[in-house]
């Protein structure tokens, strides 16, 4: 049998090039840290002759942190973690950097996953993800790679549900640090990156104005703070939905009014989700909406809102009324709006997080990578968190890259502090 051999790589058109490459500049200025990380990655090649598999939102962020794993030695290739993130131009500029890139914006679910199975041939050491895909596609069809993979990294906190549960049954076979956790991550990544990008979605979709509206926002993590704090910052009345009696505490003395999503779905204009679960909007509120209503989502799946359920409502018949904007008509009098397919909004129908957000979180999966290589067979098939002075370490960096200058303890000051008897 004659076998065909292995795609070298698959993305849109590789004439986008050039335009790839000048937007990876752009967004370098902005990741200072991760610039430092790959000048010694260059110089120390911590991942010389690793095999790497990163499944991620191909992105010029993206391409930043794959530029130095290359540097750093890595032999590595690129799938996208969403089937709508993808920047062709982007995906092309990495091709001709070397870096084979299996990815195209707007790709159905059987090539999404040709593509997840295209990077697993690569037979990778380190498997960086984003969403736990890739980790749980190796653990169910791919078992015979596990032994050679020294360990992997999660950029989301929806992956590492994933993950910890692997864990806690016994299944998980190789360590996961979770990048997501580490607080130079998630405190701004999740939070100023997402509130960002979140909005800057919906407005370049829509090009409405956010001053005067209603805004539900689904879930209180930090995902759901920077989206209300920047909706709120717009002049939007935020309301927020929690199930979580700490984090909807937290949201009401913060100034938002929380009530049940059965409440809010007639009061709102635009609903936003970020919750991580399924159906938080489901058919009983979309029957509830008012005509006219938006929704977009900035979880990391398409789950929760109820797609099918908004299908199966829209009888009347369903329209494109701009690129990533469609209508359902539910009934005669009520349309309902959905952003980007109710995939993640930000990354859809806006280039997901700004560069110097995703530089802390890439220099954490950076660092982390070299870190797996440094304890190559020392680590357990446990999810760990990031090594603490690794997380401290980049926020030193940031703020120098900031020109933010900090105190520091005096001796007498420290000695209060590690001290009882004063
Ligand atoms: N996740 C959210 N925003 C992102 C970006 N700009 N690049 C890669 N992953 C992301």
């Amino acid at each position: 049998m004659v076998q065909t051999p292995a795609a070298r790589f698959d993305i849109k058109d590789i004439e986008l090039a050039p335009q790839g490459r000048q937007r990876i500049s752009w967004a370098a200025r902005e990741m200072p840290v991760l610039a430092l990380i790959r000048e010694r990655f260059a110089r120390e090649q911590p991942l010389k002759g690793y095999r790497l598999l990163a499944c991620a939102h191909i992105t010029t962020e993206t391409a930043n942190l794959a530029l130095t794993l290359q540097a750093g030695g890595a032999d590595a290739v690129l799938c996208a973690s969403n089937p709508l993130s993808t920047q062709d131009d982007v995906a092309a500029a990495l091709v001709e950097f070397g870096i084979p890139v299996f990815a195209i914006k707007g790709e159905d679910a059987a090539t999404y996953e040709r593509h997840i199975r295209a990077v697993i041939e690569h037979r990778p050491q380190i498997v960086i993800d984003d969403g736990a895909d890739v980790v749980t596609m190796l653990h169910q069809e791919y078992q015979e790679q596990l032994p050679q993979i020294i360990g992997g990294t999660e950029e989301t906190t929806t992956g590492l549900i994933r993950e910890r549960a692997m864990e806690a049954d016994g299944t998980l076979q190789y360590p996961i640090i979770a990048v997501n956790d580490a607080d130079t991550k998630h405190f701004f990544d999740n939070r100023y990156g997402t509130g960002q990008s979140t909005m800057d979605g919906i407005i370049r979709a829509t090009n409405i104005l956010i001053a005067g509206k209603i805004v539900v926002v689904a879930g209180y993590g930090w995902c759901g703070k920077g989206i209300a704090m920047r909706a709120a910052g717009l002049g939007a009345q935020v309301i927020v939905t929690e199930v979580d009696p700490i984090r909807a505490l937290e949201a009401a003395m913060d100034g938002y009014r929380v009530m049940p999503m059965a409440q809010a779905a007639p009061l709102g204009d635009i609903f936003i989700t970020a919750t991580g679960d399924i159906k938080v909007i489901d058919e009983h509120h979309l029957t509830a909406m008012r005509d006219g209503a938006i929704m977009a989502n900035s979880g990391h799946f398409d789950s929760e809102i109820n797609m099918r359920a908004l299908e199966g409502l829209a009888h009347e018949g369903r329209r494109t009324l701009r690129q990533f904007v469609e209508e359902f008509q539910i009934a005669p009098d009520k349309r309902l709006i959905v952003i980007g397919e109710g995939r993640l909004v930000n990354l859809a129908a806006a280039e997901g997080h700004p560069a110097s957000v995703m530089d802390m979180s890439f220099a954490n999966q950076a660092l982390a990578a070299e870190h797996l290589a440094l304890h190559a067979g020392e680590l357990e098939k446990r999810v760990y968190p990031m090594p603490e002075e690794i997380d401290r370490e980049i926020a030193r960096l940031k703020l120098h890259a900031m020109r933010i200058e900090i105190d520091t303890l005096t001796e007498e000051q420290r000695r209060y502090l590690t001290s009882w008897q004063h």
